[in-house]
């Protein structure tokens, strides 16, 4: 082992402290543990930054059928998740680490994930996700054994198993050495200012479906800048004019999409 990977182990070692630790509460939890294998997630897991562990609340109903659900008071399609059998399967979950969780129900009735919660959840030491099938999970649960409500956007899905996969990608590429170049999570889209990430391109530089702008190739790193940051202002304009207030805008920005327009003749 040469000096420099001696050293990397070490601080790989030492960060295992403040790993986050994710538990999923899911009739699925298989499928979470495969989306969450591969590419960042998968070398975040296996760099120890991030522990993920499926918690099945089959194993915990009782009776002869193990049930998990029943039908609704007051009528209606559908069926809603037990009381007991979610009650036993978090309090197994939180047993099984002295860390204090916080406790998400992925739900479309949720609050809209957003990368300002993301990154709030990636500072905790501890969440637990529960996943409701068939119709959801008895409210009383919710009010007693639920923190917050996350929905990943305005619609349905089968389950909650998806919308934790995601939050958990999103959460582990967050963490210290997750990902290989530390800049790639700051110029991500929404990272910093909010804004919309700008395009990016390799090579070849000439291609049958155009070229590549002659500025990335100019070597001059200031004008890079300028042209990238003016690509974000106007594709975030463009495709999601709800995120950028333009009165609040510094000058160099109002400047570099005054140009942008000049050149578009509007
Ligand atoms: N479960 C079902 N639909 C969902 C959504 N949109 N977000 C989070 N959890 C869900």
């Amino acid at each position: 082992m040469t000096s420099e990977s001696a050293s990397n182990h070490e601080s790989r070692i030492t960060n295992h402290d403040d790993a986050i630790r994710i538990d999923v509460v899911s009739l699925f939890p298989d499928f979470i543990d495969q989306a969450a294998a591969v590419g960042v997630v998968g070398r975040a897991r296996e760099r120890g930054l991030l522990s993920l562990e499926g918690w099945n609340p089959r194993d915990y109903a009782t009776g002869n059928y193990r049930r998990v659900d029943d039908r609704p008071f007051g009528g209606g399609p559908g069926m809603v998740m037990l009381l007991d059998p979610l009650l036993a399967t978090l309090a197994a979950a939180r047993a099984a680490d002295p860390a204090p969780a916080r406790v998400i129900y992925m739900s479309p009735q949720g609050r809209p994930l957003t990368q300002a919660k993301v990154r709030e959840l990636a500072q905790l030491p501890r969440l637990i996700l529960l996943c409701g099938r068939y119709e959801g999970v008895d409210e009383r649960l919710l009010a007693s054994e639920v923190d917050e409500e996350l929905s990943i956007g305005d619609y349905v899905l089968s389950g909650g198993e998806l919308a934790a996969a995601v939050v958990v990608d999103a959460v582990a590429r967050l963490q210290d050495g997750a990902l290989g170049d530390v800049e790639s999570a700051v110029q991500d889209s929404f990272e910093g200012d909010g804004l919309l990430d700008c395009p990016h391109y390799t090579r070849p530089v000439e291609h049958a479906l155009g070229r590549v702008p002659d500025v990335l190739l100019s070597g001059n790193h200031a004008e890079i800048a300028k042209w990238r940051r003016q690509q974000s202002l106007v594709r975030t304009l463009e495709r999601r004019p709800e995120l950028v207030d333009e009165a609040a805008l510094g000058k160099a920005d109002r400047r570099l999409l005054a140009a942008w327009r000049a050149g578009q003749g509007d």
